[in-house]
């Protein structure tokens, strides 16, 4: 019941009663005026990641894989698959972050397990949910976040084991690591990957032959 009424309040609520910017004087149920972006705090990680020093932008749900590759040493217990980049959608979360953190928390766990949404144009996702933005790695092998709100083009800066707790993921190896990116160019100068679900690959290349991806499902935090 719990992951339903997340989901419904996710993909079905937000859009509709959270997203419309109010006019001046127009009069709002209680509680839906608190969308108050500075007082939202970025989970910590089990062993705390750097903490922000800019500004809070925005915060997405991402919803994709993460990719490796065995071509190097294909179908080996020797190699391990390397880590060649992702692909995501991304959802506003802003206001749930500050609204129902709680609930943020457990939503990429709850988000593995519906259909990814890869691919597809964002005209068609229209009844998907709230979809303001897409994650993929450039050319150049750097991760890239482009939203409504803004876009950063990133590299690594720190990382944190996922909490114990964290969900197993489809494949049961368990979740990626929590983030703090930093900026190289666009809008952000900052961006926290929190709250993983899935996406670890597995420990050798045994019985794995060239590229592939592994789902997973995070939150995104964005500074300024
Ligand atoms: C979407 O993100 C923007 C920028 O952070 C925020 O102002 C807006 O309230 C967000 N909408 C929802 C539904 O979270
Ligand atoms: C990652 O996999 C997706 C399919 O899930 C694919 O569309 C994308 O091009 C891949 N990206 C990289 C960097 O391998
Ligand atoms: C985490 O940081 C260590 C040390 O900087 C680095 O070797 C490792 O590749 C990083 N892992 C991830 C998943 O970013
Ligand atoms: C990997 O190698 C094993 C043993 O040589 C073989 O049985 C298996 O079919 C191979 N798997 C793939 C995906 O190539």
């Amino acid at each position: 019941m719990r992951c339903s009424f997340a989901l419904t309040f996710l993909v079905a609520v937000a859009p509709t009663t959270l997203f419309a910017a109010p006019t001046p004087m127009e009069k709002r149920a209680p509680g839906s005026e608190v969308c108050d972006i500075s007082k939202a705090v970025v989970p910590q990680a089990p062993t705390p990641l750097p903490a922000p020093t800019g500004t809070l932008a925005y915060v997405a749900i991402g919803r994709g894989t993460q990719n490796y590759t065995c071509a190097a040493t294909p179908n080996s217990s020797e190699g391990s698959p390397k880590a060649i980049g992702a692909m995501a959608t991304l959802y506003n979360a802003t206001c749930t972050a500050v609204q129902a953190p709680m609930v943020l928390n457990d939503t990429p766990a709850i988000a593995l397990k519906t259909p990814p949404t890869i691919g597809v144009p964002v005209e068609k996702e229209s009844t998907d949910g709230p979809v303001s933005g897409h994650h993929y790695f450039n050319a150049a092998g750097s991760p890239v976040f482009e939203t409504e709100y803004g876009w950063v083009q990133a590299k690594g800066f720190a990382n944190s084991t996922a909490p114990a707790t964290a969900d197993k993921g489809k494949n049961g190896l368990g979740s990626v690591a929590w983030l703090k990116l930093l900026g190289t160019a666009g809008d952000w100068k900052e961006v926290y990957r929190v709250d993983t679900a899935g996406g670890v690959a597995p420990k050798t290349c045994a019985n794995i032959e060239g590229t592939f991806e592994v789902e997973y499902a995070a939150v995104y935090w964005f500074y300024a």
